[in-house]
């Protein structure tokens, strides 16, 4: 099983479309996955909902307790990944998500304010790191308007001062991200390649270096 846990202590960063997304690939690549929501918001469970109990989508199980999250996520041991979609402000939870994690993905979005907001979750990787703990763990870029100032400065790396890498794949803004969740859908239900792409490329970026292990 390998644990994929897509954090930034910042709201609005795009984990939960991210957490999606990455869910979606390899549920459809014929993967077994589960995609956990620790976030008592509970988006990635209202958009399961909506898709319905039918739905060629992933299962979506809520673990928001941090006493439940350790041993529930123990007890995916039979998947192949488990994706972790996590809340903003997550002080109580993150430790013992990090620890689970074999890849903690680190959405990033382009402007000043994201890249000190995410010093907090840079911050509690370093310390588990330090502690001896092994994880890999990098940022994505993401809601990225290409040809924008803001974002090709977050696409040539400078701001990044973390210690942590910069993942060559991008996720871009794009209308069908939002509508596809909004419409209790995968990306891949849509007819938006380039979308699906970005996806498949991140997937493909996370599990090239987690095989490098
Ligand atoms: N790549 C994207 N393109 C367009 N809209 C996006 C993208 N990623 C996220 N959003 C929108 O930004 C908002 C926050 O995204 P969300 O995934 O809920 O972030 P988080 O889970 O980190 O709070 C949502 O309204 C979502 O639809
Ligand atoms: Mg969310």
């Amino acid at each position: 099983m390998k644990v994929i846990a897509v954090m930034n202590e910042k709201g609005g960063a795009g984990k939960s479309t991210i957490s999606i997304g990455l869910a979606c690939a390899l549920y459809r690549q014929g993967e077994r996955v589960v995609l956990v929501d620790s976030d008592p918001q509970g988006s990635a469970r209202d958009w399961r909902e909506t898709a319905g109990e039918g739905a060629y989508l992933p299962p979506v199980i809520g673990l928001d307790k941090p006493d439940s999250i350790k041993d529930g996520l123990k007890a995916f041991s039979s998947m192949d990944w488990v994706i972790v979609d996590t809340p903003a402000k997550a002080a109580k939870t993150s430790g013992v998500i990090i620890n689970a994690a074999d890849f903690v993905l680190i959405p990033l979005q382009p402007s000043g304010l994201d890249v000190w907001g995410a010093s907090a979750i840079v911050n509690l990787v370093g310390s588990y790191k330090d502690m001896g703990g092994q994880v890999e763990a990098g940022f994505v870029p993401t809601r990225i308007r290409p040809g924008t100032r803001l974002g090709s400065e977050i696409l040539d790396g400078e701001w990044n001062e973390y210690g942590i890498r910069q993942l060559n794949s991008v996720v871009c803004d794009r209308e069908s991200y939002k509508k596809s969740i909004t419409d209790g859908k995968s990306i891949f239900e849509t007819s938006d390649s380039a979308a699906k792409g970005e996806i498949d490329c991140l997937l493909e970026e996370i599990q090239t270096i987690l095989k490098g292990n």
